[in-house]
């Protein structure tokens, strides 16, 4: 029972991953000493006690910046290309703690292409966006407009887990951005949903101040690094959200009704 309920903590407090092979008990572990006794008057000075140095790390490979990745990102002509190129990619600090690379699903000629944030536990072990609970959720909601998965595309700001299913920070996101935006060029879609404040601010920039509250439902102009024209994009939000807040669904729903109006005429 004790070391469920450690296991349980450790599971509460978002350490959801074993990251060594073998586990390590930290409780044996020699406690540093707290204080130096101080020395008598007439005592000899004592040199102090030397801790033991650290074990030396290896160096950290050195991790490339948004610009490296914008390079990396316009070299690649094609779906395949990117998703080899993002595979191989080692800027981004979430690709050592996470399972693998979550590329995308759905048609690579897709009209819609969906935004969430970030995979979480379910989509880093399978390599799928949004195949969770919020992913379940999500495909009740497209299926209630006559779309669905297949018909559209379906990526991520950041397509790393980040560990304990933590929000992707700043630095992440914008380090993702020249991916996401070469996928998004790439597919060349007519419309782009974003679901949840991430994905809508990742994507808008500076045009979505405010909280997702006040952004969804209200149609923007998304400007894509590599297409000739700004993208027509509608902030909604996010399905995780919509499992927590179900009375927040009303709203969602007539952010779909808006997409689906917008594709029956537009798209
Ligand atoms: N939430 C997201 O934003 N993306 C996923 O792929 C899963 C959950």
């Amino acid at each position: 029972m004790e070391l469920m309920d450690a296991l349980r903590l450790q599971w509460e407090w978002g350490a959801d991953e074993a990251l060594l092979d073998t586990p390590q008990d930290r409780r044996h572990a020699a406690p540093a000493p707290l204080s130096f006794p101080a020395p008598a008057a007439d005592a000899p000075a004592k040199r102090p006690t030397q801790r033991p140095a650290p074990p030396r790390r290896a160096a950290a490979p050195s991790l490339a910046g948004p610009e490296e990745a914008a390079r990396l990102a316009a070299s690649c002509a094609t779906l395949e290309e990117l998703a080899a190129c993002m595979r191989g990619f080692t800027g981004c600090a979430l690709r050592d703690t996470a399972t693998q690379l979550v590329f995308a699903d759905g048609a690579a000629d897709a009209r819609l292409v969906i935004i969430g944030e970030a995979p979480g536990g379910e989509e880093d072990r399978t390599g799928k966006p949004f195949v969770g609970p919020a992913g379940q959720l999500l495909d009740k909601m497209l299926a209630s407009i006559g779309m669905d998965r297949g018909k559209a595309r379906i990526i991520n700001s950041v397509p790393w887990r980040p560990p304990g299913n933590r929000t992707p920070t700043e630095a992440e996101i914008a380090l993702c951005l020249p991916f996401l935006h070469r996928q998004i060029a790439l597919i060349a879609p007519r419309v782009l949903l974003t679901l949840g404040a991430v994905a809508a601010k990742a994507l808008l920039g500076a045009d979505a101040q405010g909280g997702i509250r006040r952004l969804r439902g209200k149609w923007r102009q998304a400007h894509i690094e590599g297409l000739p024209t700004s993208l027509p994009c509608l902030p909604s939000y996010h399905p995780a959200y919509l499992l927590r807040t179900p009375l927040a669904k009303r709203e969602a729903w007539e952010d779909f009704l808006s997409l689906r109006a917008w594709l029956e005429t537009r798209g």
